[in-house]
């Protein structure tokens, strides 16, 4: 149950926890203390760091893939490294009963929707209630987000209790699927300070109110403002930290340090009498070995290019593509190297856009039901299904759903002729 994303958006109305401070505030004092502790052991060995002076992440060559496993951002410091390593465990583990996994859950692992870090087919469901202007996550029914699976029976002294998997409710009248995402160089998006995006969303209020995004604002209880919302399909979270632990949460049913309560399976708090971990399931050390890994997973390489790709980049930019798919953002000061004042290519702005028929129906965070997050393009060639919900199976239905301010993007695609139409596609095939 739980829609997960209820503390930053008014007062918390489930049994959510709260956030662990503000963006990455915490995370990045540690990574800056591995860096230190580093640096500490060089000179111990009377060595001293150089500049490695890497930075984008866009040259072919041994990027994530099918096969080659996770690889994490260049320059990395030796403690840094372990970091990621550790965190690739974490990632890749399956947690037991024993271990808190449920009552209710989706998957076991992170790995087992995210392989090697990148997406799959896999979707999850969300449902809620629309009445008029309203949307209801019937959260007393386990809404917005199912948790398809249970642990069976449990019993104890006070009698026996059956966890079934969720099903979405008769008073629902929304049900939308959920594609997973895949997860690589989101370090950078995290990297990048809030006012980036505000100005980029002022830029294109500027430049044409028509297609103008906005920002996802989320509310911090723990520092009482807004901060920019920038990940999943709605940019409901505003850190890989959060999502680490929300995730633990919702996908899992691994309660944490900031997500202190036990999903209720369909609603009914009554049944977690039977949870048989009932003790706070990760003491934190899951959640920040998680957030390492995902903040220093490398950014997809750049597939092949040619005359012809390079041809369909320029196509990109003059059917007004590139005005959502941003092909460039940087990032500010991290104390990872790589992500440290970095410019990258996601081919996103991050920002919400109104795409019509497009939108999937329900209404999280601060994104209304036609509201989606701009979907980072690269990458896209290591994928095979696109969309929210997983719909599309070629990049060009992808693109011809488009809605909404993404419609007149979608008509001038329609009208290009067949050669361009083919550069276009062989450029997004290549990212
Ligand atoms: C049952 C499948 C499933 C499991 C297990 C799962 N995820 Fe996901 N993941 C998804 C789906 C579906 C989305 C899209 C969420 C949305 O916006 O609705 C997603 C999105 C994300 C995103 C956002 C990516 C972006 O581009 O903004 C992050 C980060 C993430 N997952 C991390 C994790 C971590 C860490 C774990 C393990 C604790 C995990 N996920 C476990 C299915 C899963
Ligand atoms: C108004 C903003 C906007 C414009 C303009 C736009 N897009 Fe998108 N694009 C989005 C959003 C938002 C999504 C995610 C939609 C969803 O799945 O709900 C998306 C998704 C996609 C996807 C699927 C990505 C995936 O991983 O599933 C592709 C491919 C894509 N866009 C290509 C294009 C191309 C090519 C153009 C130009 C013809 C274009 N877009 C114009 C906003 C835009």
């Amino acid at each position: 149950m739980t829609s997960c994303h209820s503390f930053f958006t008014g007062p918390p109305r489930g049994p959510t926890g709260r956030l662990q401070g503000m963006r990455s505030t915490p995370h990045a004092a540690r990574l800056s203390e591995l860096t230190r502790r580093h640096r500490l052991l060089l000179v111990a060995a009377g060595l001293f760091v150089t500049s490695l002076g890497v930075s984008a992440q866009r040259g072919p060559g041994p990027g994530p893939g099918p096969g080659n496993g996770p690889q994490p951002v260049a320059g990395l410091t030796l403690a840094q490294q372990q970091a990621f390593a550790e965190g690739v465990r974490t990632f890749g583990r399956r947690f037991t009963v024993a271990e808190g996994l449920g009552p209710v859950f989706n998957d076991e692992s992170c790995a087992e929707c995210h392989r090697g870090g990148g997406d799959t087919t896999r979707t999850v469901t969300r449902f809620g209630r629309q009445e008029g202007e309203g949307f209801d996550t019937l959260a007393h029914l386990g809404g917005s987000l199912i948790q398809a699976r249970g642990i069976g029976t449990v019993s104890t002294s006070e009698g026996t209790y059956d966890f079934q998997g969720e099903d979405v409710p008769a008073d629902a009248t929304v049900r939308a699927r959920r594609k997973s995402q895949p997860l690589f160089g989101l370090g950078f998006v995290d990297a990048v300070p809030d006012d980036t995006f505000r100005a980029l969303a002022d830029e294109q209020q500027a430049a044409d109110p028509a297609t103008a995004g906005r920002v996802s604002l989320l509310f911090d209880h723990t520092v009482g403002a807004d901060i920019v919302g920038r990940f999943g399909w709605k940019a409901q979270v505003p850190t890989l930290r959060v999502f680490a632990g929300e995730a633990l949460l919702n996908e899992m049913g691994i309660t944490g340090p900031g997500f202190r309560d036990e999903i209720c399976p369909q609603g009914n708090c009554d049944a977690l009498a039977f949870n048989p971990a009932p003790a706070l399931n990760d003491d934190g050390r899951e959640a920040e070995a998680l957030t390492d890994f995902m903040t220093m997973l490398a950014a997809p390489g750049r597939g092949a290019t040619s005359d012809e790709t390079d041809r369909g980049a320029i196509v990109f930019g003059q059917i007004g593509c590139a005005s959502c798919h941003r092909p460039s953002l940087t990032t500010g000061p991290s104390p990872v190297r790589a992500l440290d004042r970095a410019t990258f290519f996601p081919y996103s702005d991050f920002l919400l856009h109104d795409m019509g028929t497009l939108g999937d129906g329900i209404s999280q965070a601060a994104a209304g039901g036609r509201e989606m997050r701009t979907q980072p393009l690269w990458g896209l060639r290591l994928q095979t299904r696109y969309l929210h919900d997983g719909s599309a199976t070629t990049i060009e239905e992808a693109v011809r759903r488009h809605d909404g301010q993404g419609r007149d993007a979608r008509q001038r695609f329609d009208a290009l002729s067949e050669a361009e139409r083919a550069q276009l596609l062989a450029f997004l095939r290549s990212l």
